[in-house]
């Protein structure tokens, strides 16, 4: 038997919204420094409202569930709303994951905390960020943060 749930499974075989948004209003790109794991984050916001959002994933088969199944989870959202989506309410949303892979999870909430970062960063008429939820525990890097970088530090790096 799979320590995996159907759900975990299913996302993992059929992801949702793979792929990047060009326009993105938001870009979030997070690795784990321990696995080497990476992932990425286009968002597209409407009116505070996250209308669009789409992953690419470089990882496990829980890292890809659960950026499936955060793309599902936030479109919809104001992104107040969002910031609050942690990484065990995806995990809940799958059904669970084995606690040796709740780290996978980790940079699901990371990448989506990231893109609305580089979102506020890239529109500052959308005011000042409302505060964030708690934040995910590091995933393994020692005390580190999983953050590799966002669009907004891209731009500077490429000048
Ligand atoms: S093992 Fe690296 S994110 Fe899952």
């Amino acid at each position: 038997m799979s320590a995996y749930s159907t759900k975990v499974m299913e996302h993992f075989r059929n992801p949702r919204n793979v792929g990047y948004i060009e326009d993105a209003d938001g870009v979030g790109k997070v690795g784990n420094p321990v696995c080497g794991d990476i992932m990425e984050l286009t968002i597209k916001v409407r009116d505070g409202v996250i209308s669009d959002a789409k992953f690419r994933t470089f990882g496990c088969g829980a890292a890809i569930a659960t950026s499936s199944m955060v793309t599902e989870m936030v479109k919809g959202k104001t992104i107040e709303e969002a910031l609050h989506i942690s990484n065990r309410a995806v995990a809940e949303a799958l059904g669970g994951l084995p606690s040796i892979k709740m780290h996978c999870s980790v940079l699901a909430e990371q990448a989506l905390k990231s893109a609305i970062e580089d979102y506020y960063a890239k529109h500052p008429e959308a005011g000042p960020p409302p505060e964030p939820a708690e934040t995910a525990a590091p995933c393994g890097a020692q005390g580190g943060k999983c953050v590799l970088e966002t669009g907004a530090e891209e731009r500077k790096a490429g000048g």
